[in-house]
């Protein structure tokens, strides 16, 4: 099972990825009927907008952390349109295909994206359509840069030996060759840049903590995880003197072969 999170610092620090969302469902031609799975639904922030674009339908929202399972449960408690459940995405099922797979901010999280393509495709109907919106090649090449400059210092090295980065961040053609792979046509995928800046260093900081950073701070001492994160951010912004996170968003739109 993938990572835990902190439900409660994302539902407060994920206004980036809940604007992005937004803007990836605008281009969504909806009936307003269909059933929908949004893949790694956070703690529902988004899937709450795609809800309100389906007035006749359904919304399985999945995600693989207990915590933001729970968030996402007490979002939609009365909602019958919202089942909510914890599973990983990389061994997805569900009782019956969907009309759409959607899903924001997560594919980065995931490393097997064949398998993963595999799984979205066995969740959909025939003809049913994959939109989707994640990090790609380039993303916040700042932070990664600044991360490893921060983990080789004498104070953290050695909470990291064998490391192995826990980014996925894929480029257009290979994400359509592994969409195509897995049962895909009509497949289209871009790039494009959605640079976010932060009030001061230490607002950075948190959100590197609770967005970026969990599979590093996993590995430290809960007394070291707070400077970790300042250091990261104070290398970021020792760039160019702006607190910046260089965000390159991967979009995709698919649909499942009839
Ligand atoms: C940055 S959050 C995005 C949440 C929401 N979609 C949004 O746009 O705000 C990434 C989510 O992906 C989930 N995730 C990562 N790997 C996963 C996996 N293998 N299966 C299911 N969920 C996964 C995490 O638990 C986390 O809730």
């Amino acid at each position: 099972m993938a990572r835990e999170w902190d439900a409660a610092g994302y539902e407060e620090l994920s206004s980036p990825q809940t604007r992005w969302g937004a803007a990836v469902l605008e281009r969504v031609d909806l009936r307003g009927d269909e059933a929908a799975l949004d893949a790694g639904c956070g703690t529902g922030r988004v899937t709450e907008l795609l809800l309100e674009r389906l007035p006749g339908g359904t919304v399985l929202a999945v995600d693989a952390s207990e915590a933001m399972v729970e968030a996402a449960r007490r979002r939609f408690a009365g909602e019958p349109r919202v089942r909510v459940e914890r599973q990983d995405l990389l061994s997805l099922e569900v009782e019956e295909p969907v009309d759409l797979v959607f899903s924001t901010a997560t594919f980065h999280w995931i490393k097997d994206h064949d398998r993963l393509f595999a799984r979205l495709a066995g969740a959909l109907r025939p003809g049913g359509r994959l939109v989707a919106q994640c990090g790609g090649e380039g993303n916040i090449a700042r932070a990664t840069r600044a991360t490893r400059v921060v983990m080789e210092r004498e104070r953290f090295r050695g909470y990291f030996e064998g490391w192995q980065d826990d980014k996925n961040y894929a480029d257009p053609r290979t994400t359509r060759e592994r969409l195509e792979a897995a049962g895909f046509e009509e497949v289209r995928t871009w790039l494009h840049d959605e640079a976010a800046t932060f009030g001061s260093v230490e607002e950075l900081a948190r959100f590197l903590a609770t967005v970026v950073l969990g599979g590093h701070l996993e590995r430290l001492p809960e007394g070291e995880r707070g400077p970790f994160a300042l250091a990261v951010a104070q290398e970021i912004t020792a760039e160019d003197g702006s607190p910046l996170l260089d965000y390159v968003r991967l979009n995709i739109d698919a649909r499942r072969a009839a």
